[in-house]
C-alpha cells in the first residue's frame, strides 16, 4: 500500500492509472475508519483496478462551535486497517497543501445543503461539496463511494456530479450497524457506556415506524408524531433536531406515501449529535 501526502503527486499518479487503463475506485473519509468504511472499500475494490481512500478531517465543514478539534484522530490504526483490506492508495493530505492561504472558491449545492441537517449545521455541505470536488479533480476516479447513513450528503454529492458534468459514478452503500442496530459512525466513540444504550433508540424508532407503514399505516402525521414520541421517551436525548418522513428526492417532508420514503433523524444525546435514516419502499 502507497501512502501520499502530496495532492501533486497523487494527481501525477492517477494520471499514470488512467494512461494505463486502471479504473480508480475512490473511499473519501475523515479517517477513524471502522467497518462502514470498509464495506465500501471493499465494494471499491470489486468494481475497480486500484482503490483509493482519503483520510482527511476536513475543516471546511466544521462550523466554528462543532467538534473539528476533538474529531477522532487515528491515523496509525487507519493505516494498519486500510493495509489489512488491501487498500492500494491511502491520500493523507495536510491542511496546507489542500487549502492554501489564498483559497477562495466554494462549491455550494443550493437548496439541499439548506434542509435537515444543513438547517443545523449552516456551511457544512459546502465544505463538504468543495472537499469532494477539489479530491474529484486531484484523484479523477472513475468511481466513489458513500455511505446512507450521510442520505444526504449521498444527495448533495450525486447534484454535485451532475450539475458539474464530472465523469464519477456516485455509488451509495448501505448503512452498516452493531448488532444492536446503532449506525456504525466515527462519532459513537464519543458516546460513554450510558449513552451508547440509549443511542440505539434511533434505530429502534426507524425500525418500527417504517414496519408500521409497510403493515398500511398511512398517516403521516401520525407516524411523524409517534416518531418524535418514541425519541423523547429516550431521556438522554437532549434535542430532537428532525424527526420526520421526506421525500428522497428532493428532502421535503412529505405527508402521503410516495413509493420510496425517507424515515430520517438527527438528535443530541448529551452534545453528540447523531443521525440515522431509513428508506420505506412500497
Ligand atoms: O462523510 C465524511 O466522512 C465526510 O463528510 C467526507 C465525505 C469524507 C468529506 O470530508
Amino acid at each position: 500500500m502507497k501512502i501520499i501526502r502530496s495532492p501533486e503527486i497523487m494527481h501525477e499518479v492517477s494520471k499514470i492509472h488512467l494512461f494505463e487503463g486502471t479504473t480508480i475506485g475512490f473511499v473519501p473519509t475523515m479517517g477513524a475508519l471502522h467497518e462502514g468504511h470498509m464495506s465500501l472499500v471493499r465494494k471499491a475494490k470489486s468494481e475497480n483496478g486500484v482503490t483509493v481512500v482519503s483520510i482527511f478531517v476536513n475543516p471546511a465543514q466544521f462550523g466554528p462551535s462543532e467538534d473539528f478539534d476533538k474529531y477522532p484522530r487515528t491515523i496509525e490504526a487507519d493505516i494498519e486497517r486500510s493495509q489489512r483490506e488491501g487498500v492500494d492508495i491511502l491520500f493523507i493530505p495536510d491542511a496546507k497543501s489542500i487549502y492554501s492561504d489564498t483559497f477562495a472558491t466554494y462549491v455550494n449545492v443550493a437548496g439541499l445543503s439548506d434542509k435537515l441537517c444543513g438547517a443545523f449545521r449552516r456551511g457544512h455541505f459546502t465544505g463538504v461539496a468543495t472537499i469532494i470536488c477539489k479530491f474529484f479533480n486531484i484523484l479523477m476516479p472513475a468511481r466513489a463511494y458513500f455511505g446512507q447513513k450521510d442520505f444526504q450528503q449521498g444527495m448533495i454529492i450525486s447534484r454535485l456530479i451532475k450539475d458539474l458534468n464530472i465523469n464519477v459514478k456516485l455509488t451509495v452503500c448501505p448503512t452498516v450497524r452493531e448488532k444492536d442496530g446503532l449506525a456504525i459512525s466515527s462519532r459513537n466513540s464519543y458516546l460513554n457506556a450510558q449513552q451508547r444504550r440509549a443511542a440505539t433508540v434511533l434505530y429502534r424508532t426507524l425500525l418500527s415506524i417504517s414496519q408500521a407503514i409497510k403493515a398500511g399505516d398511512s398517516n403521516l402525521i401520525v407516524a411523524k408524531k409517534e416518531m418524535n414520541n418514541m425519541l423523547k421517551a429516550e431521556p438522554l436525548i437532549s434535542e430532537i433536531q428532525y424527526a420526520g418522513i421526506y421525500s428522497p428526492d428532493t428532502l421535503d417532508e412529505i405527508f402521503e406515501l410516495e413509493k420510496e420514503n425517507l424515515l430520517a433523524t438527527s438528535v443530541r444525546i448529551g452534545d453528540i449529535r447523531l443521525i440515522d435514516n431509513m428508506i420505506v419502499t412500497l
